[in-house]
């Protein structure tokens, strides 16, 4: 099949640099169409499976990746393997599954009835739990975490923008190496981790901005942008990171600064925290997370995978996290249509000190 777009050489051996294994993007919505796309376009061979509103936005407009430091690749519709059905992965030796976190079970049991043994599978999803139930769900297969650090946002049909930064992460295995070159020739190349965790932990941490930029329903720079928001993602993360030295878990470091001094440096004033961070704030002005994504859209966000992780572990001590809790239960209301959801940061900032008592 042609491939297009593609920023190398026309010499074949330029464009299959490694084995071509083939690569299925499971679920392949702002996530898996991104990263899928950047693998085609370097030459690797990928089928999508995803739903029908995405398969017809391809077949009319192909897709078009871009990075906000720079960096574009269009493929042409006639270079993009879409379907619907979960056939297309029994040919794949690397499945990525890049559903949301609540479909995950179905996932597991498509997967199950089609993936032959020794086929290796990422969950790129946020949260926890997915590996383990896909692993329960495919007996005979390699299931790894993944963890994708960087936003990407929908711009339109096919069309799918990187709008932060971070590199990607999976558990370290033996079965990955057939895949490596493809990742690293395509520009997102897979950090592997013996302990993905406190990878996961530390991005968690990050990801509890997702509810409180979806309750502030404004792109998320113009958010971190402003203290109060700032200081309600402190009280968050406070909360979680105490239950995390309580049960041992060291947040890793995917920032200059370790993941305990960043409520402090959160609560810091506009002015000084534009200076000492301005890489948290190199996001690009339109994106939002895609629990605000979600909401706008009336669908189901992953609050319970996210906050609720953090509620998950204080009962696990038996106590609770009365932030993450309001938190949980305020992105369940915005849901369920029976909370406001432009919270300012101010009137969001003290619905959170009073739910932690301050
Ligand atoms: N977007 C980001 O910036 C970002 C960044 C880092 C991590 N993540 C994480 O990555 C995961 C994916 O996020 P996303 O934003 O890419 O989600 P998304 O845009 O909703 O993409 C998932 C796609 O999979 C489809 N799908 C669901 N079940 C399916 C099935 N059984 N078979 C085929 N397709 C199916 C969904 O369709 P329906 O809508 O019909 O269910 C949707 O089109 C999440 O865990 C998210 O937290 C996202």
């Amino acid at each position: 099949m042609a491939r297009a777009g593609v920023r190398l050489a026309e010499d074949p051996a330029v464009r299959h640099p490694y084995p071509m294994a083939g690569i299925c993007i499971y679920g392949a919505g702002s996530v898996g169409c991104y990263i899928g796309g950047r693998l085609l376009a370097a030459g690797a061979d990928v089928r999508f499976v995803g739903r029908e509103r995405i398969a017809s936005d391809i077949r009319g407009h192909g897709l078009a990746l871009s990075h906000y430091q720079g960096g574009h690749w269009r493929l042409p519709p006639s270079a993009i393997d879409f379907s619907t059905n979960a056939e297309v992965a029994k040919r794949a030796g690397l499945v990525l599954v890049t559903v949301k976190s609540a479909a995950t079970r179905t996932v597991a049991l498509e997967l199950a009835k089609v993936l032959p043994p020794g086929t290796v599978v990422i969950s790129f999803q946020n949260g926890f739990g997915h590996a383990d139930r896909l692993h329960t769900a495919l007996p005979g297969r390699t299931v790894l975490q993944g963890m994708v650090p960087f936003n990407v946002v929908t711009l339109g049909p096919g069309i799918f923008h990187q709008a932060s930064q971070g590199a990607l992460a999976v558990e370290a295995h033996v079965e990955l190496a057939p895949h490596l070159a493809a990742f690293a020739f395509s520009g997102l190349p897979l950090s592997q981790y013996r302990d993905i965790v406190p990878v996961q932990w530390a991005k968690l941490l990050f990801n509890l901005n997702n509810a409180i930029n979806a309750l502030a329903n404004i792109p998320l720079k113009e958010e971190l942008s402003q203290r109060a928001y700032r200081r309600c993602l402190a009280l968050a993360q406070a909360e979680a990171l105490a239950l995390l030295e309580r049960s041992g878990i060291r947040p890793a470091r995917l920032t200059p600064l370790p993941a305990s001094w960043l409520p402090r440096l959160l609560d810091a004033p506009d002015w000084l925290f534009a200076r000492l961070a301005s890489k948290m704030l190199m996001i690009d002005p339109v994106a939002r997370s895609s629990m605000a994504d979600d909401l706008a859209a009336g669908r189901p966000t992953e609050i319970d995978w996210i906050n609720g992780e953090v509620l998950r572990l204080a009962e696990q001590h038996g106590t609770r996290a009365p932030v993450n809790e309001r938190l949980h239960a305020l992105v369940h209301a915005a849901e369920s249509g029976t909370t406001r959801r432009h919270w300012s940061g101010e009137s969001l900032l003290a619905e959170l000190l009073q739910a932690a008592g301050a």
